[in-house]
């Protein structure tokens, strides 16, 4: 069911600092930083010959990243991301396989502007699991 490794996305506290490590120490290419404020954080993504890192920070308290920095305030692995053909068809068969949702079970539009879910990463050997539809039919 699962494809590609599209992204893995780790929680920064300081979104410069990331880029730094990633750009300056680290030698790879940073996009520019963007802001989701439906999604309540900032973005980069660094591109890599196989996949993406997707740093994220929040913009605010209420962030679902913000409550991840309080548990872990050095930042850290926050969740991996795999491609999928058909996100519905792909959710309904892990429900089927005792996997929950998070949220009302329906795709949001993800950092990529394209279909997204989040899976219980208490049902998924402790990792947040997102899945993106990488050539959605209907948005
Ligand atoms: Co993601």
């Amino acid at each position: 069911m699962i494809g590609r490794l599209n992204h893995v996305a780790i929680a920064v506290p300081d979104l410069e600092a990331g880029v730094r490590l990633y750009r300056d120490v680290l030698g790879a290419d940073v996009s520019d930083r963007q802001d989701l404020p439906a999604h309540g954080v900032g973005v980069v993504f660094v591109a890599l010959p196989n996949s993406k890192i997707e740093l994220v920070t929040p913009l605010d308290e209420a962030s679902p990243i913000a409550d991840f920095l309080r548990r872990n305030p050095a930042g850290g692995l926050h969740h991996v991301c795999y491609e999928v053909d058909d996100i519905r068809a792909a959710r309904d068969q892990l429900v089927l396989r005792g996997i929950r949702i998070l949220g009302d079970g329906e795709p949001k539009l993800g950092a990529h502007g394209l279909p997204v879910l989040f899976l219980h990463p208490k049902d998924c050997g402790g990792t947040l699991i997102e899945i993106e539809e990488v050539r959605p039919k209907i948005v």
